[in-house]
């Protein structure tokens, strides 16, 4: 498929609606892999009221995003459901959102969020989905994914209930929640799974929170992210993209360029606007318009994610605000938003009309 075919592709679904899905496209032109695309579906929040009755918000994200899925021309080779698919973790949430999950055509490969985590320490979730860590290559491109959302077990089990640990966990700026890690265990393992990759085979990685550290207080943190970033070093091409934080973020480390998607539920504030935290975002990021309270789709939205040679270039859609296109410039070596880069730290607001 031509370059070119794909964008059209993207800019007919842009004129069908503007819905929480991302759309990859992986293009390797001189290499041998070849071009290929997915989608990214993330933080949809399955929240059980009682019975059978769900959040409905929620629940149209997820089922608009599925839809739109379906309907993407290229077909996606798969699908990443980036985390954060329950708010509390239980076995209906979890069901809920898998049957509406069960309508998507493609293959899915699931990220763990912390949501689906902290009442049962992953168990359910693995019943239906597998392990909690893991990784795939495809077309010439290797692909891990992480659980970045681990604490240590003294604080797993400080709480009389998985239920209490849950509701602790599912604050976004808790006191008594605890730092996120991927941990030694999985460390290991990432290491041993590198080991058999060749350094310039374009390594994609998945995690729910951050590999980054930028803002502890809301747990928009990774504890150990730098041992993980020494792990990925060694390789000429290496993006991470992940959910959790609700909203545009972007950073370039070294080799590695971070990219956040978006949610499907709900949109999180910038830390820069909680007066007590300071700014605690990458310099590099220019904030997202904020939420407007009266569109209920304000500042969610989906992605098509351009990976070009092993550096990508990042379109979200946005319902309420205008479309932004983060690209990585091949002469700063870093992800730069292409209409706002230079002009500071907010975009300005954006007429709804
Ligand atoms: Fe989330
Ligand atoms: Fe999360």
């Amino acid at each position: 498929m031509q370059r070119r075919n794909f964008l059209k592709g993207a800019g007919a679904l842009l004129a069908g609606g503007v819905l929480p899905v991302s759309l990859v496209e992986v293009a390797f032109g001189k290499t041998k892999t070849e071009n290929f695309t997915f989608a990214y579906i993330s933080d949809s929040h399955i929240q059980q009221i009682k019975g059978n009755s769900f959040v409905r918000s929620f629940d149209r994200g997820l089922i608009r995003a599925v839809a739109e899925c379906n309907m993407l021309d290229p077909k996606p080779d798969f699908v990443i459901y980036g985390g954060d698919l329950a708010q509390l973790g239980s076995k209906p949430e979890i069901d809920h959102g898998l049957e509406i999950m069960s309508a998507c055509k493609h293959k899915v490969h699931y990220v763990l969020g912390e949501h689906d985590y902290y009442l049962d320490l992953g168990k359910y979730w693995q019943s239906q989905l597998g392990p909690h860590w893991y990784s795939f290559d495809h077309k010439g491109v290797h692909f891990v994914v992480l659980n970045s959302i681990l604490v240590d077990d003294k604080w797993i089990n400080k709480w009389s209930s998985g239920e209490e640990r849950m509701g602790v966990m599912a604050g976004l700026d808790n006191p008594l929640g605890s730092p996120f890690m991927v941990g030694a265990a999985q460390r290991a393992w990432l290491k041993q799974d590198l080991n058999k990759v060749s350094k310039d085979t374009p390594l994609v990685i998945f995690s729910h929170s951050p590999l980054q550290k930028i803002y502890k207080g809301w747990n928009f943190w990774t504890d150990d992210a730098e041992q993980i970033q020494a792990l990925l070093k060694p390789f000429s091409k290496v993006n991470v993209f992940y959910g959790h934080v609700h909203q545009i973020q972007y950073n370039q480390i070294g080799n590695i360029s971070f990219h956040s998607v978006m949610a499907t539920a709900w949109p999180w504030p910038y830390p820069s606007t909680y007066s007590q935290a300071g700014s605690h975002l990458p310099k590099l990021t220019v904030e997202m318009n904020r939420a407007d309270p009266f569109f209920e789709r304000d500042a969610t939205g989906w992605q098509f994610i351009d990976v070009w040679s092993g550096n990508s270039t990042v379109q979200y859609q946005l319902p309420e605000n205008n479309t932004r296109t983060v690209a990585f410039n091949t002469k700063s070596k870093r992800p730069e938003d292409k209409q706002y880069q230079s002009k500071g730290k907010r975009i300005p607001p954006q007429d709804h009309y």
